[in-house]
């Protein structure tokens, strides 16, 4: 799919479709009410009819209007004639375009951006309207026979009144095309199944994409080499697995200059069975997910390299398997992190932050400046903020609001939760330095407090993404969002430009 920016006039343009926002009570987008005057009031005509309430996200599909050189025109609605919020103008975009894919159409000319959208530039509008464009005809269906007919719309032009916005119009086309594929990588990774996208499957995507950008090298440690290091905790969750678990790690350079990294550390669960703290049925489904994290990592770095960010980033996979057998670690069993500090296993459910704490001791090595981690870490977070705000907890507050920041401009946001000392205490063992486990209440920020305990030595941010990466609402409604990539990249585009 391509973008196009127009600034010709509306009548001299020669596209096969027009799309045009249409407001409650009979009222016209300025566009519309040009398009009024040149068909001769065939517009205000038909609202008068009631067909076209013009309620947000509403479509109307126009064949052949009187005097305008299109073949169709798609009305849209725009709800009331007031500042549009960022939800409503991504819902009257994704309509949009659904619309257009459904009624076949290859070629249309987008009359979106003149829409006011409180707070927003027309940048804003432009890299919205790429991303929210390849969402709204995201579909995964590599493993049905019957494949659905591939998405029909090739371009998609955007009118633009003001010429001299072309230049940062264009920039923005880019870094929303940047942003959608990144977002699709992540999508596609975690949309797989668990028998396909196994920890060695994963590796070698990263290793694809060191392939695909010379700004990328990666490292794969193995079992072994982790068994060395003293990586106890993170062999705990692999052991009862025949996969075998690996720690990917990737380094992206995009500047000469010598700068202290920003790290991502991703959780990469391929699947979380609860180990022998196993999940009833229900609650398993779902649980190929358990590795969005590690996903999320690569699809910030593919579209970092693709920007050509001028920053040195590390990401870290830790990818393992979390299954029952024989083999597999008992609640009770007390293991040895990488850092010295020793856990109590109560439950083997809580295998993200097992994974996460040896990673994260790992990241040190990089001296990085800043680490963010990402991971699918709790059922309670889909609790607590539901499925529109990623959990954010850090210890450095300069680092959360920039985070929240990041959040908002992508519309992508997070929400931060308190990480007060008064909860370290929950994640007391008598018999370990602690528990992996911090009891029914505040389950989101005990997590977080496991975590920080190895995270003392750099600025950090964890992002319990459990309810915004992936939605799992009944067997047939499940899908992947490529969350939290929009906010991490925002955030690495406000740090480009701030170095
Ligand atoms: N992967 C799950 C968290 C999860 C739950 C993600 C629902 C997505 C949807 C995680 O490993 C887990 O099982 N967490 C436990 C922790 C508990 C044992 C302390 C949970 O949330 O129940
Ligand atoms: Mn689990
Ligand atoms: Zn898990």
């Amino acid at each position: 799919m391509k973008f196009n920016i127009e600034t010709n006039d509306l009548d001299k343009a020669t596209h096969y479709c027009l799309v045009i926002g249409i407001f409650e009570n009979n009222e016209l987008t300025p566009t519309a009410k040009k398009l009024d005057k040149i068909s001769k009031n065939y517009f205000s005509k038909l609202l008068k009819t009631g067909e076209m309430e013009g309620k947000t996200g509403q479509t109307l599909l126009l064949h052949h209007v009187p005097h305008i050189r299109a073949e169709r025109v798609l009305l849209v609605g725009c709800g009331k004639n007031t500042p549009l919020t960022t939800h409503e103008y991504r819902k009257i975009v994704s309509s949009s375009i659904k619309a257009l894919n459904t009624a076949k159409i290859k070629d249309a000319l987008l009359c979106l951006t003149e829409l006011t959208v409180c707070d927003r530039d027309l940048s804003w509008k432009v890299k919205q309207l790429v991303e929210v464009s390849f969402d709204a005809l995201y579909q995964f269906n590599e493993f049905k026979s019957h494949k659905e007919f591939k998405p029909s719309l090739q371009q998609i032009n955007l009118l633009i009144a003001e010429k001299n916005a072309a230049k940062s119009a264009e920039t923005a086309i880019k870094q929303g095309l940047a942003i959608a594929s990144g977002v699709e990588f992540t999508k596609n990774l975690a949309n797989q199944p668990a028998n396909i996208a196994t920890p060695t499957y994963l590796a070698d995507q990263a290793k694809q994409l060191a392939k695909q950008y010379k700004s990328i090298k990666v490292k794969v440690l193995e079992e072994s080499d982790m068994k060395k290091l003293g990586m106890g905790a993170f062999l705990a969750v692999a052991k009862g697995s025949d996969q075998d678990a690996k720690l990917v790690c990737l380094e992206y350079k995009g500047t000469a200059k010598k700068q202290t990294p920003i790290a991502l550390v991703g959780k990469g669960i391929t699947f979380d069975t609860g180990g022998l703290s196993l999940k009833p049925a229900d609650s398993m489904v779902g649980m190929k997910y358990d590795m969005c994290g590690a996903a999320t990592v690569l699809g910030t770095l593919k579209t970092a390299a693709e920007l050509k960010l001028p920053l040195h980033l590390v990401g870290i996979l830790a990818l393992a398997e979390n299954m029952p057998s024989g083999k597999a670690t008992r609640p009770e069993d007390i293991v040895t992190s990488l850092s010295g500090q020793t856990i109590e296993i109560m439950n083997t459910d809580a295998e993200g932050r097992l994974v996460l704490c040896d990673a994260l001791t790992y990241v040190e090595r990089y001296k990085p400046d800043v680490v963010i981690d990402i991971a699918t870490l709790t059922g309670a977070v889909v609790i607590a903020l539901g499925h529109h705000a990623t959990g954010m907890l850090s210890n450095h507050q300069p680092l959360a609001d920039e985070l929240l920041a990041a959040g908002i401009e992508s519309h992508d946001r997070a929400w931060q939760m308190p990480l007060w000392e008064e909860y370290q205490d929950q994640l007391k063992s008598p018999f370990a330095d602690m528990s992996n486990v911090g009891g029914r209440t505040g389950g989101v920020i005990t997590a977080a407090c496991f975590l920080s305990r190895f995270a003392k030595k750099f600025h950090w941010a964890h992002l319990d993404a459990a309810g915004t990466a992936a939605m799992m609402m009944g067997n047939d409604h499940r899908y992947a969002t490529g969350r939290p990539v929009p906010m991490l990249v925002q955030f690495l585009l406000n740090k480009s430009s701030s170095h």
